[in-house]
Order: structure tokens, then sequence, then C-alpha cells
């Protein structure tokens, strides 16, 4: 049966960074979000997860459950790399419910010296819990490719099934795979690729987690590029998380992109989305993280790495917009607002899992920071630019800056989720996400804000903690 995965208020005092509403791992590793589903009458999220130590290695599918997509319940881990065809991982994928069981379409990443093969596999989640693995899908030989192929995402398309892969061509380059099954068989129909232009136009060498899905009318493909080089000093990593818009009116068959790459969130650290179609709102979730992104801090704590907030999704008038859901609103208490006219205010009642709203009239430029002893977040706006700087995390991660060219120059609103060790900002009601982690020993409990010109109303929410088991205390 299903356990609660509550932490306890002891763990919570010795560890500061321990996530109050995100999701985390009790310990181990956590990173993509896998099969994003509703079965059974509840929100089932699987993930990534590493539940022997805090390397990327041993990579399980954990498994949560959820009634409103804030309080989670955790299951026994889902997927275990036991067999021959998933022993060096089981990699992510989708899940698709279909009645009483829900399929799980993962990818079986094996290691034979050198070489690295990758099994499309299949494997179903019975009623009482228990999951059955069936092995490798039946694919025509895949021989334009290198063995990274992975992360399949099942589509059902009018009375045809697909998968959508993320892939590597023999020639290096990244781009997704699309198979059709035709009876038994799932057979190669095309490759499609495109360059990724942020600036000056670049091949990445492998799209990882792809998602094909349509939302209001627009169709979008996301997936997560790498070995782009960003022109601006200020990024250092080359993996990527966004989404082009494409032309799926012939079906995938005829699929053709039709945008630039955009990316999904402007901020630090966020890759491997996925969404979830549910009652006519679409929904993403990804991970607050990086492929190698180094060493946390919160690995003296036995866990590292966690998820973003869930996120609706909506397309209007051609752009896309990202906002938290309406869901977290259940863990609001204590509120304390007020409205400030130009110049320099001292702000209080910060706190480690916190929410403050903004919004602006006329405002031409503000600062926001949050010093502290040991680490410090600031927000600056000037001239229709954002800018968001927090301290390093680490040596192999080391941006401490990320700027944000607000789409009409114009800042209305600003909304900042802060939890222990992580930030998400959304700006201009969801026209754009910042995300990222930081490791500050001490809660920022102050901050400074100053305002140029116009006014601003401020609202801090404290924000409960959707974790504790206090009978775990005992
Ligand atoms: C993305 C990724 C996937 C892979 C998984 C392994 O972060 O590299 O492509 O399936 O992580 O954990």
């Amino acid at each position: 049966m299903p356990k609660s995965c509550g932490w306890t208020t002891k763990q919570f005092t010795a560890d500061p960074w321990r996530p109050y509403y995100h999701i985390a791992a009790k310990t181990g590793l956590i990173n993509d979000p896998n099969g994003f589903s509703f079965h059974q009458g509840r929100f089932q999220l699987f993930y990534q997860w590493n539940p022997f130590g805090c390397e990327h290695k041993n990579k399980h599918w954990g498994h949560f459950s959820s009634s409103d997509l804030i309080h989670w319940q955790a299951h026994p881990a889902a997927l275990a790399p036991t067999d021959w065809f998933d022993k060096n991982g089981c990699y992510s994928g989708t899940a698709v419910s279909e009645g009483e069981i829900l399929n799980l379409y993962y990818t079986g990443n094996v290691r034979q010296g050198e070489q690295r093969l990758s099994y499309q596999c299949k494997a179903v989640l019975h009623p009482d819990g228990h999951v059955e693995k069936l092995g490798p899908m039946n694919i025509e030989a895949l021989s334009n490719y290198t063995g990274h192929v992975r992360d399949p995402k099942y589509l059902s398309w009018q009375d045809q099934s697909w998968l959508i892969l993320g892939a590597q061509t023999l020639d290096q380059r990244g781009g997704i795979c699309l198979l059709q099954q035709q009876q038994e068989q799932w057979l190669e129909r095309r490759f499609i690729s495109q360059e990724i232009n942020l600036g000056r136009p670049q091949q990445a060498y492998m799209w990882e987690c792809p998602d094909l899905f349509e939302l209001d009318q627009q169709w979008l493909l996301l997936a997560c590029p790498q070995g782009i080089e960003l022109d601006q000093a200020e990024y250092t990593t080359t993996n990527l998380s966004g989404y082009f818009t494409v032309d799926m009116s012939a079906g995938p068959a005829e699929l053709t992109i039709n945008s630039e790459f955009n990316l999904l969130d402007h901020g630090f650290e966020f890759y491997a989305p996925q969404t979830l179609q549910h009652q006519g709102t679409t929904l993403l979730i990804g991970w607050l993280g990086l492929p190698d992104d180094g060493e946390h801090p919160s690995v003296r704590h036995n866990w590292t790495q966690m998820l973003g907030l869930p996120r609706s999704l909506s397309w209007e008038n051609g752009c896309l917009r990202q906002r938290p859901i309406p869901a977290f609103k259940a863990l609001a208490q204590a509120q304390q607002g007020d409205s400030y006219r130009s110049g320099e205010h001292q702000l209080k009642g910060f706190s480690r899992s916190c929410m403050l709203d903004i919004e602006f009239t006329e405002c031409s430029a503000f600062q926001l920071s949050l010093p502290s002893a040991d680490d410090s977040f600031s927000l600056h706006w000037s001239e229709g630019t954002l800018v968001v700087e927090r301290g390093e995390l680490g040596p192999l991660n080391s941006d401490t800056k990320r700027i944000y060219q607000s789409r009409n120059g114009n800042l209305r609103q600003l909304q900042l989720f802060i939890d222990s060790s992580s930030f998400e900002l959304f700006v201009n009601d969801g026209e754009a996400v910042l995300s990222g982690r930081l490791f500050p020993q001490q809660a920022w409990h102050k901050g400074q804000f100053k305002l140029e010109s116009g006014q601003a109303k401020l609202q801090l929410t404290q924000l409960s903690n959707s974790w504790i088991e206090e009978d775990l205390d005992a």
C-alpha cells in the first residue's frame, strides 16, 4: 500500500534547504518528472530517482500521487533498473491511463563496455499498485542514430498511436524521431530537427525529453537541446529547455516546425518538463535542475535536486503564458501588504516559505534585494530589462545573473515564490518565468525595496508546509 511521504519537523529544523511545498526526494537524487498523468481519480507523477545516493546513477521511477498537485503521497518506486533491458537505468518517459491500468513508456538504458544501448520499454501499473514490466517494445531497427534515443512521449492522434523520441543522428545532430504503430510493430516515420537560434543558429548534438501537444488550437513541440552555447557571458550551461510552434494540420507524419526555439524559463535551472492535459487545462512540471550542474550543499543532508511548481499553460494572442496553478492558494497563511511610492523602503516578514506579489503602476525602475550573511538574491528592473542575481552555487554552476527583456517594455506585475532553496518568478501574469536554486543558510527575513518612480502594491503571503507529518516525529 502507498505510504505517506511526510518529512518530520526535525528534518526541516536541521536542514535549511528542504522545500516546504515543492517535490523533492526524501533521500537521494531526483531529476526529470516522468509519467505525469491523471489516473484512478488522482494526479500521478513519477520521477527519475536514485534512492541510494546523490549521484546520477541507479535511475528508478519514483512515484507520487496527489488530489490537488500540492500535497503529495509517496508510493513504492514503480520501476527499478533490474532487468537486462534497463540495467543501467529506467530513464524518462510518459504514462497513459487506460481504464484500470496505467501504461508506462520509458527508456531502458544499457551500457555494454563503451557502448550505450537504448530500449524503448513498456510497463503496466495495475490497480493493486504492482508494476508489470513488459520489456522492450517491438520497434524496427533504428539505424540512423547513435545509442542516444530516449524519453518516449506517447501521442494518440486521431486513431493513430505515435511515440516521439529525443534522438541523436550518427552525424551528431539532435532532433526528434517519430515512430508510428502499425499492427504489432512501431515503424520510424520521421526525424525532425532545426537549428537553435538564440542569437546565432547552432546545431544541438542531442534533444532530450520531447513533448508534443495542442494548446488552445496551437500545437507546441517541447524539447531540451544540448550543446548550445549562448553568446551572453552570463550563461555557462549548454542545456536548454524550450518550445517551437508546429504545424500539425496534416498530423505527425507531416509535422513541420514553424518558429524559432523559445526558452520556457529565463532563469538558471529548468529542464525536462512534461505536460498533462486534464479537464481543459494544460499543466506543466519541470525539474529545477540541469544535467551536470554539480554537487549542491543539500548533499550533506542526503538529498539533492527538486522539481518546480506545476504551472498552467495557455496560448493567448500568439504567446505562451505560464501561470502558477491556482491550487497553491491552499497553502496561503498570514498575509501583509502595503502600497509604496518612489523612494527606499525596508520590507519585513520574508521567510523560507513565502510568496511576494507586486503590482506596479508606471514603474520606470525598481530594485528588490534580500541580503543575507551567506547568500543574497536581488531583482532589478530598468528600461524594459529585468535582472535576477544570486550567489554562485558551486564550481560547476557559477552562473549568477539572468536577464529578461520584457515583451513590450512594461512591467506590470511580479509573483515571486520562495521555498528554502528555490525561487520562481512569474512576470506580467505569466508572460515569462525565471527559476533557480539558492542555498542560504539563514532565511531572508528582511528586504530592501527601492522604487524610482510610480507606485507599487506589495503583498507578502506565508505559505504553509505541504510535507510535514508530525506523527513521524515520535
Ligand atoms: C534528462 C535525462 C533524460 C534521461 C534522464 C536520465 O535530464 O538525461 O534524457 O532519460 O535524464 O536520468
